[in-house]
């Protein structure tokens, strides 16, 4: 995935890598900046993602598309797609934007809208990325466990800069039965629950 890769899909990652640097030192408001993924957790869910059964991919979150180019890469190989959720319409914007331009509109479907509208209508669901407001997550786990194929990985992120705001859900999950789960210390800290 990672030797080769589409020209068109990594130029679209260094310009949005760019974006995303100069946002965050130059006072642009947590609104508008893209808080995306860094590059080490972008690599992480592709491989993750690439190592799931057949089923439903989701991602929580879009922003610019980011992350989504990271997973693409795993959709692309196994002939898989994936479905993202973007709740700004200038986020939602700039993500159609991003993957026009990196050529990825067979593989990724952005839907703009709250995510938890339609989580509780996805049914085998192998691969979901959860990456939004982080009062959000505990809502979004509870509705995507249920519906996870055996094998399946539901990964968040901000599992250690988040680590007070999202400790009832890692604590949930640690000790939830339907799942074996782990913060991974990379990046901003990531959360991987397996579905038992
Ligand atoms: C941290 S950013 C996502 C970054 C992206 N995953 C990446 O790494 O490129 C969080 C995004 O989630 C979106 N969001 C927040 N709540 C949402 C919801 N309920 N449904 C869908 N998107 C949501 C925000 O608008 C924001 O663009």
């Amino acid at each position: 995935m990672f030797h080769n890769m589409p020209e068109p899909i990594e130029r679209r990652m260094h310009a949005l890598e760019t974006i995303d640097a100069r946002d965050r030192v130059d006072g642009t408001s947590r609104l508008q900046r893209m808080r995306q993924v860094p590059p080490e957790t972008g690599k992480l869910i592709a491989v993750l993602a690439a190592s799931v059964p057949e089923g439903n991919y989701i991602e929580i979150g879009t922003s610019a598309g980011y992350s989504t180019l990271w997973l693409s890469l795993a959709c692309q190989q196994l002939g898989r797609t994936i479905t993202t959720y973007e709740i700004l319409q200038e986020k939602a914007r700039l993500a159609a934007e991003t993957f026009r331009v990196a050529g990825v509109e067979n593989i990724v479907e952005l839907v703009m809208g709250d995510a938890r509208s339609f989580l509780p209508q996805i049914k085998n669901i192998s691969f979901c990325f959860l990456d939004a407001e982080k009062e959000i997550y505990g809502a979004c786990y509870e509705a995507v466990i249920p519906n996870m194929v055996s094998g399946g990985l539901l990964v968040a992120d901000n599992a250690i800069n988040f680590r007070e705001a999202l400790q009832p859900m890692i604590s949930r999950s640690l000790s939830d039965e339907r799942v074996d789960a782990l913060v991974v210390p990379i990046g901003t800290g990531v959360l991987v629950c397996r579905k038992i």
